[in-house]
C-alpha cells in the first residue's frame, strides 16, 4: 500500500441503463493514489460498462444518476449535457490485437500513439525510457508479428503510459495471455505503478489474480456491488453470499489440484 493515501476516484451511486435493463445498479468505488484495485464478477456482472463509464465513454449505456470525482474533475451522471471525459485515466484493451495495425511499422505506431495523446508533433527522447523500464528493445524496422504478444501487450502499456496517466485501467489483463506472459505484464504494470505512484484498477473474473496484486477488491454481481474491501480481508472472511461463493470455489480449484499433484507423486 502507497504512503500517499489521498481518494483518487470517487464514485457514487452509479445507475445505469441499456434499452429497459438495468445494467449497474448503485455502484459505489473509491481508488487511492497509487494504489491498485480490483473488480472481480462473472460475465455479465457489468465490470466493462463500469469501466466505460468512468472514462466518459457510455453509449449504449444511458446513465440516471451517479457522481463521479476524480482528480479535481467532477462528472454527473444524471445530467444529460455532455459531458468532458475525465483526463489522465488510461486503458489497456484486454487483446494486442485490437491496439496495433498489423500493416504499419511498431515505431510509426509509437509515434503516432505520442501525437495522439500528447498532441505534439515531435516525439521526445524521454520517452524511450519508458520503453525500457517496461523490459522492451528497440522497435528497429519491426512490424507487430515480429514480436511476442507479451511484447506486444507491453507496447500497449507503454502507450497507454505515455500520457502520464494517474489512473490505469487494465480489462481482462490475462485473458488473452498464456499464464506466464500475463505474470510478466502485470509484474511490469506493478513495477512501474509503485515508481511513478499511478493507480491501478484491473477487471477480472479471476480472483487469484485480484488476490496477487489488489490491495483492495470490488466483488460485482448482476450489475451491484456485494463486496468491497482490502483484499486480505475480503479472502479469509468475505461477508456476502456471492463473494463466499467465489472464495470457496477458489480453494476448490486449489485443493483438487493439490490433491491431483500429489495422487500423481504418489503414483
Ligand atoms: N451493447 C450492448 N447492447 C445490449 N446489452 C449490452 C451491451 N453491452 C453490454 N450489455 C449487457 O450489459 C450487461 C453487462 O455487460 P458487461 O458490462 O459487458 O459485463 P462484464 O464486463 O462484467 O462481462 C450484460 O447483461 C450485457 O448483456
Ligand atoms: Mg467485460
Amino acid at each position: 500500500m502507497p504512503s500517499d493515501t489521498k481518494t483518487l476516484l470517487d464514485l457514487n451511486n452509479l445507475s445505469v441503463r441499456i434499452g429497459r435493463q438495468v445494467i449497474l445498479n448503485d455502484v459505489s468505488l473509491k481508488i487511492r493514489s497509487g494504489e491498485c484495485v480490483a473488480i472481480v464478477g462473472g460475465s455479465g456482472a457489468g465490470k466493462s460498462t463500469l469501466l466505460r463509464c468512468l472514462m466518459g465513454l457510455t453509449r449504449p449505456a444511458v446513465p440516471f444518476s451517479g457522481l463521479l470525482a476524480f482528480d479535481g474533475q467532477e462528472m454527473d451522471f444524471s445530467s444529460l449535457e455532455r459531458q468532458q471525459k475525465p483526463k489522465r485515466i488510461a486503458y489497456v484493451p484486454q487483446n494486442p490485437d485490437q491496439g496495433f495495425d498489423p500493416l504499419k511499422r511498431l515505431r510509426w505506431q509509437w509515434q503516432q500513439a505520442f501525437r495522439v495523446i500528447t498532441g505534439r508533433m515531435n516525439i521526445s527522447q524521454v520517452q524511450e525510457p519508458l520503453l525500457e523500464e517496461l523490459g522492451l528493445k528497440p522497435f528497429g524496422a519491426c512490424f507487430p508479428y515480429e514480436w511476442s504478444r507479451g511484447m506486444q501487450q507491453r507496447l500497449l502499456l507503454a502507450m497507454a503510459l505515455m500520457g502520464k496517466p494517474r489512473l490505469l485501467i487494465l480489462d481482462e489483463p490475462t485473458s488473452a495471455l498464456d499464464p506466464l506472459i500475463a505474470a510478466q505484464v502485470l509484474r511490469a504494470v506493478k513495477k512501474y505503478a509503485e515508481m511513478h505512484n499511478v493507480a491501478v484498477l484491473i477487471v477480472t473474473h479471476d480472483l487469484s489474480l485480484a488476490a496477487r496484486y489488489a490491495d483492495r477488491t470490488t466483488i460485482m454481481n448482476t450489475g451491484r456491488v456485494v463486496e468491497f474491501g482490502e483484499t486480505s480481508h475480503l479472502l479469509s472472511a468475505p461477508q456476502s453470499d456471492y463473494g463466499q461463493l467465489l472464495v470457496n470455489h477458489r480453494d476448490w480449484i486449489t485443493k483438487d489440484l493439490g490433491q491431483l499433484s500429489s495422487s500423481i507423486a504418489a503414483e
